[in-house]
């Protein structure tokens, strides 16, 4: 297959990781540098990283499901400072292109981290999770066409790198918020991340979950990925990352003929 510019990243394919899924790092320990030399992934994409260090949530943190997972994960993360320090250079030794995946509970927070990475050369573009509360209105960012062009007026004057916004499926109107997104200047839209779900205990009336509820991926929420994707394709010009499901070929090429420019694999269920 031919290279490709997608939003001024030159990519050997269409096909990249979703966030979170993949540790590279700890990939090419476990298995040598052949991760490196035949790195499966147009780009990589970064776990969600946050100002400061995150924990997540308290054990347990994943329960299978009929055609994929619930994970309370919670976004653990070393935070900014130590992200930098100590896994960014060795990310910037993959061949391929490097987002990283931000998120902040403030537009002061997104702001600091972008900014920061605006100015780092080996970061090729952002994506910014936007499932996340704004503490100040109590609303996620991505909920709302407001909320979410409030986010990008702040932070899309701080790069020039491509902003990639990873929509919420949570969302009333995810069409609506594709285009706000796309009016206030994101260069290309990520979706879906995961749909919230829970599981009980067997037996008992308790979450399983240690953060309670959870987020649904893989091949349960392809069909709500396609719709969604489908609706967004349609209303707005800026390009797509497909993301939900994908376990074959044939799924991706179902994101790509309902309009993505890319596709990004996450969960596999085997
Ligand atoms: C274990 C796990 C961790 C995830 N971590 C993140 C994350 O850090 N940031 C993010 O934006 N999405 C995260 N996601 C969501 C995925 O990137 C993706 O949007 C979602 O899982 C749907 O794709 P899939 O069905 O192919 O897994 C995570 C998903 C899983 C299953």
């Amino acid at each position: 297959m031919s290279g490709l510019d997608f939003c001024g990243l030159a990519l050997a394919h269409r096909v990249i990781n979703a966030s979170g899924t993949f540790d590279a790092i700890a990939a090419r320990r476990a298995f040598g540098d052949q991760v490196v030399e035949r790195f499966p992934f147009a780009a990589y994409v970064t776990k969600t990283v946050t100002l400061e260090p995150r924990q997540g949530n308290p054990p347990p943190r994943l329960w299978e499901i009929a055609g994929g997972l619930i994970n309370s994960i919670g976004l653990p993360n070393k935070g900014l400072r130590e992200f930098t320090r100590s896994d960014l250079p060795q990310l910037a030794e993959l061949p391929a292109p490097l987002i990283v995946n931000v998120m902040g509970s403030t537009r002061e927070h997104v702001g600091e981290l972008v900014a920061a990475f605006a100015a780092r050369e080996d970061v090729a573009a952002l994506e910014l999770n936007v499932s996340c509360p704004n503490v100040a209105t109590g609303l996620e960012f991505g909920s709302d066409p407001a909320e979410l062009a409030g986010l990008l007026d702040h932070v899309r004057p701080l790069t020039d790198k491509p902003l990639i916004v990873k929509l919420t499926p949570n969302a009333g109107d995810v069409a609506a918020v594709a285009r706000a997104a796309e009016a206030a200047g994101a260069n290309a839209l990520s979706l879906i991340n995961t749909i919230r779900g829970m599981a009980l205990a067997p037996g008992s009336s308790e979450p399983w979950l240690g953060g309670g509820t959870g987020g649904v991926s893989g091949p349960a929420v392809r069909a709500v990925a396609l719709a969604q994707v489908h609706s967004v394709c349609s209303a707005v010009g800026v390009p797509i990352i497909g993301i939900g499901g994908v376990q074959r070929g044939s799924d991706a090429l179902d994101l790509l003929h309902a309009g993505t420019e890319l596709v990004a694999v996450g969960t596999f269920s085997g």
